[in-house]
């Protein structure tokens, strides 16, 4: 086939169904999908012949191309050349695999930033950012987003009814590594967020409490982007920057996924999440936008728990695509070059970190990138083809986790079920990260970790949900950090509650309302009446000081003066700031139980509580302390056990089955080497739920 004929409009051979079922996931292959980031740009010719070749005894069939083509794509402003991605679409397809077509609007090219520098990001210090690398313009600058718009167009237009294109891959990463812009454009667009949010200029001195330290503003004008000022700035205003940030930039996003549509109604356009290591997006709102969710996580390769984290990080990932499959678009084979100690996988790792996304409903494993970089900021991580090519472990391993994902085929569009929710809200920690709270220790990130930890290691799955969604699906949610409620939260949270439900909530939760303000009547006041309590003093713990609770207990970082309203004292605590005043509640309240947890536990003391709690409300969990990591997910008829073994030594497995990947018959008792993963597949009347 010619590279005309690959360029012709659809024909009866292959005619696009412009509707949502198909964009639902990239048609083509029946099974698992896998792939990585690739980038021939950056290789002379021959070697993308080799790479189409080895990517075929990998097992490979999705590839993300052209993330940061722009300037090849568009050499000069208005003048484009497609010669390459022409060919390399053409060698793609003729070898069988799949395409996932990059917009590279995440690295404008250098005569972008020369003829519009006011486009460049201006940071909250005032430093306009250059050029010689790659990241976002202002997402408010009307250049970039002309520029933006255009480059699509060409390649909408171009490729939209491309048979090898079976998906859109827009940008990269928005949120990272720029996110809030403080230049001129910001600002004016800023301004009109805040008139289509609050109506009146009234509205906004109302929210933002600006008769504090004397901030009114009599004009529009006056409202500036809540740059680095004299003291602390506005933690109202900074919060609703923050939330602007996050809605330009996914218009960026809407705008670059429509023109797309207009060309190819037929096929998923997403963008790549990073689910619980982005700061700035509001994932929530942002999943309702994409057609299929796909997230991008690197390990935290230092930490011994960096498993744990993986699967939190999975799992809120599967939450934002609604429980619907969800594609790992991104990790590492290996080691990535931008931590400050950057860990190697050790033998098997990468396949069982794979895996585990599988376990918890990923349907596609692609990494960064296919083939390592010669040159570049990226020449020192890890690829599926590294520097030392197909002699490597690596590559080994490469070859085999996609025999695996062969065998896994009939797993594809099953799903992960979870009776026990945690609630995630990134407004709340925009806001309770802000400066001037009562300790530096109230750390979301650590209770959540906190929390998760203790219910992975007890084997329960987890969704994530945000406060104001229905929940009523859920035996137990949990609340570990939940600084900042709305009305509609508060009210949610309530009738979940009253109708039956069961809520555990951590200290310094619900004690701030939409716009960052104290309710009137004493913390946590947002949350008082389901709590039955008022915590009238914050006793927050000098660096390294501890409590004691009468159970045995010991609290680390934080303690309170817990005044009952209604709430049955569970534990008090026996010494500490709070000494004598109770410690942990619950309140009865309509037809089911609010749980408070006023302090930092010890990991075995949270441990103890949430397992009384799982058990109260009904909810299976294993022994805690295993390295054996089981999830489950549910197919039509059967069920797909996923076996994880994260310890070094072997392991007896609970359950019995045949794994899918090695074809081992396994039995209760059976060991499962260190290191090693098991997919047991089971009728659904044998399954282990
Ligand atoms: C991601 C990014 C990739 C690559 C990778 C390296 O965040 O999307 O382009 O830079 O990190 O780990």
């Amino acid at each position: 086939m010619t590279i005309d004929e690959r360029q012709a409009p659809p024909t009866e051979r292959w005619r696009p169904e412009p509707d949502a079922a198909s964009r639902a996931w990239p048609g083509g292959a029946a099974g698992l999908r896998y792939g990585g980031d690739y980038n021939p740009e950056q290789w002379p010719r021959e070697v993308w012949t080799e790479d189409v070749a080895l990517m075929r005894e990998a097992g490979i069939d999705l590839v993300s191309v052209g993330i940061f083509s722009w300037v090849l794509l568009e050499p000069r402003e208005g003048e484009f050349d497609f010669s390459l991605l022409d060919e390399i679409l053409g060698l793609l397809q003729d070898a069988g695999i799949d395409v996932d077509l990059g917009t590279p609007t995440a690295a404008p090219p250098a005569w972008f930033w020369q003829r519009y520098p006011d486009a460049r990001p201006v940071t909250r210090e005032g430093v306009a950012l250059g050029g010689g690398s790659r990241g976002m313009a202002s997402p408010s600058s009307p250049d970039y987003r002309r520029a933006a718009a255009s480059i699509t167009t060409e390649l909408a237009r171009r490729y939209g009814a491309h048979p090898a294109v079976r998906m859109w891959h827009v940008h990269n990463e928005y949120g990272a590594p720029v996110s809030e812009s403080y230049d001129e454009h910001s600002v004016s667009a800023f301004r009109e967020w805040l008139r289509r949010r609050y109506g009146t200029l009234d509205e906004v001195n109302d929210a933002w409490g600006t008769t504090f330290w004397g901030q009114r503003y009599g004009t529009w004008k006056e409202i500036d982007a809540p740059r680095v000022a004299a003291s602390v700035v506005n933690p109202a205003q900074r919060l609703d920057f923050r939330r602007f940030t996050s809605d330009a930039l996914l218009e960026c996003f809407v705008m670059e996924r429509d023109i797309i549509r207009a060309f190819a109604p037929h096929l998923p356009v997403t963008t790549n999440f990073m689910a619980t290591n982005c700061p700035s997006i509001d994932y929530w709102r942002w999943s309702r936008e994409v057609d299929v969710v796909a997230n991008d996580h690197y390990l935290a390769a230092e930490r011994t728990d960096n498993h744990v984290l993986l699967s939190m990080d999975a799992d809120l990932t599967r939450s934002l695509a609604g429980s619907r499959p969800w594609m790992l678009m991104e990790h590492s084979t290996s080691a990535v070059n931008w931590q400050p100690r950057n860990i190697a996988k050790r033998p098997d790792e990468m396949a069982r970190n794979s895996l585990a996304h599988v376990a918890r409903g990923a349907d596609a494993v692609l990494f960064f990138q296919f083939r390592a970089s010669r040159r570049g900021a990226e020449k020192f991580h890890s690829a599926m083809l590294p520097h030392d090519g197909t002699s490597s472990r690596i590559w080994r391993e490469v070859v085999d986790l996609g025999a695996a994902l062969g065998r896994l085929e009939p797993v594809r569009g099953s799903r992960v079920r979870a009776r026990v929710a945690i609630l995630w809200d990134v407004e709340s920690f925009w806001a309770q990260d802000l400066e001037w709270r009562p300790s530096v220790e109230l750390d979301h990130r650590e209770r959540i970790v906190a929390f998760y930890t203790a219910l992975w290691h007890r084997g329960v799955t987890i969704d994530f949900a945000h406060p104001e969604a229905d929940l009523t699906a859920y035996a137990l949610v949990v609340a570990p950090a939940s600084y900042l409620v709305t009305e509609r939260a508060r009210v949610n949270l309530e009738d979940y509650v009253s109708a039956g439900g069961s809520l555990v909530v951590s200290y310094f939760s619900g004690i701030v309302d939409g716009t960052d303000g104290v309710p009137s009547g004493g913390h946590p006041g947002q949350l008082r009446e389901l709590l039955g309590l008022v915590v009238s003093e914050w006793l927050p713990h000098r660096a390294g000081e501890t409590a004691r609770l009468d159970s045995g207990a010991s609290a680390a970082s934080w303690s309170e003066h817990v005044v009952p309203h209604g709430a049955e004292v569970l534990a008090r605590y026996a010494s500490g700031p709070a000494a004598g005043g109770p410690a942990l509640t619950v309140h009865t309240y309509g037809a089911g139980r609010a749980w408070y947890v006023s302090t930092t536990l010890d990991p075995t003391a949270l441990d103890e509580v949430l397992a009384g709690v799982l058990d109260s409300v009904g909810v299976e969990h294993a022994d805690s302390g295993s390295g054996l990591e089981i999830v489950t997910r549910h197919g039509d008829g059967e069920t797909f056990t996923f076996l994880l073994n994260h310890a070094d030594e072997a392991v007896a497995s609970p359950v019995a089955g045949r794994d899918l990947v090695t074809g081992i018959e396994l039995h209760p008792g059976d060991e499962i080497p260190g290191g090693a993963v098991r997919v047991l597949r089971t009728p659904d009347a044998a399954a282990h739920d």
